[in-house]
């Protein structure tokens, strides 16, 4: 009998999105991004692995439904773990031949914009390396599971450089700042859709990169020229500067997106109607208090300072009276929190 590991691990919010890979393989993408990592007490993905002789096979059960673990990510996610632990010996042959179970459960909506992936495959491989006793760099070997993974491993603003080297070794998430660095920073989630996604993002992503001729301009000017300005903004506290760099990545974004062939449309006429509503707010503010950003998804996440809370919640209802109690799913509002994975071995 082994012991069985469970691990919880957060989403992460782009504020500079990631959208294009130069080696698809590795997992290595075209331009820098920047993201903040929410409280998984709110929204995270919880995985439990377990390794027996009994198993015949290895599984993943993903929301309580058996998924194929023929998936070339994940099978590379569990040959480097089974390399390193040969390699550092550590855990003995007979565990070695052991097939594992793989459990995972999103307690928000799976594949629709709210970075399941993200927090999917840090919890993952998280467990899978406390499961192998191996000692590696986590965000890395998150990275080959899904890209944005790898700032999920991370509390507070991350920013994962692309790198120059082929093998993707300088491809890495680093914080910003210390995660307690903006503490009355929140995010609130409004959720639109939960169903899956028509376009995954690893597919829309190459065919943006393949078909869009806006892409290069972002590639080359549009982020280059946003990614050290909106650290900077976070380094210093300066919340209109971020929030206007945030609103203006995501729109750039959704219009690459739009601008592939064929096009790739996530936002819905109820994501516009929140880009309106953000705009209408932060005018009659006289300056930018809140900013809205879309993943590969309808669903909003809108970056704010604690004080701001309250207001919006009131703006929110007024815009969308009829909305569900589930609608805003941040009501807790998580805060950018400190140790994002918390690893509980039973
Ligand atoms: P999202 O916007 O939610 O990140 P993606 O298209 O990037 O959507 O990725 C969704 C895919 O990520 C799922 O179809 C599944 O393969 C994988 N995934 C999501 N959650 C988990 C999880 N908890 N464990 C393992 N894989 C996951
Ligand atoms: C729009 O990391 O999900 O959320 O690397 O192919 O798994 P793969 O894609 P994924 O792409 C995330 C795209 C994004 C922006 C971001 O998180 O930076
Ligand atoms: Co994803």
């Amino acid at each position: 009998m082994t012991d069985i590991i469970s691990v919880i691990a957060p989403i992460n919010m782009a504020v500079i999105k990631y959208w294009g890979k130069r080696d698809e393989k590795l997992i290595i993408p075209l331009n820098d991004s920047v993201s903040g990592t929410l409280d998984p007490k709110v929204m995270c993905a919880k995985t439990s692995v377990c390794a027996r002789s009994a198993f015949e096979e290895d599984e993943l059960w993903l929301n309580g439904i058996k998924e194929s673990i023929t998936s070339e990510r994940l099978q590379n996610c569990l040959k480097k773990i089974r390399e390193l632990a040969i390699e550092q010996k550590s855990v003995d042959e007979e565990f070695l031949k052991f097939k594992v179970h793989i459990c995972s459960e999103n307690n928000f909506p799976t594949a629709a914009g709210l970075a399941s992936s993200a927090a999917g495959y840090a919890c993952l491989v998280t467990a899978l390396a406390t499961l192998y006793k191996v000692k590696t760099d986590i965000s890395a070997l998150a990275r080959i599971g899904s890209g944005s993974a790898c700032r999920s491993v991370y509390g507070g603003f991350v920013r994962w450089y692309a790198g120059s080297n082929p093998d993707g070794s300088d491809s890495i998430a680093k914080p910003v700042v210390d995660s307690s660095h903006w503490p009355d920073m929140r995010v609130l989630v409004l959720v639109i859709a939960d169903t899956k996604k028509h376009t995954s993002s690893t597919k829309g992503m190459k065919t943006t990169v393949e078909t869009s001729e806006l892409m290069k301009h972002r590639i080359q000017v549009s982020v280059p020229s946003r990614i050290e300005k909106i650290c900077e903004a976070i380094v210093k506290k300066d919340f209109p500067t971020f929030a206007e760099l945030t609103m203006k990545d995501s729109n750039e974004f959704h219009a690459v997106c739009l601008s592939a062939f064929p096009p790739c449309i996530y936002l819905t006429n109820t994501s516009l109607k929140i880009i309106e509503m953000v705009h209408y707010y932060n005018n009659i503010c006289g300056t930018i208090k809140v900013a809205y950003t879309f993943d590969a998804g309808p669903n909003a996440c809108l970056y704010l300072l604690e004080e701001e809370v309250p207001k919006m919640l009131s703006v929110i209802k007024y815009f969308f009276p009829f909305s569900s109690e589930d609608f805003i799913k941040g009501l807790k509002a998580p805060p950018i929190k400190e140790f994002p994975i918390e690893s509980h071995i039973y």
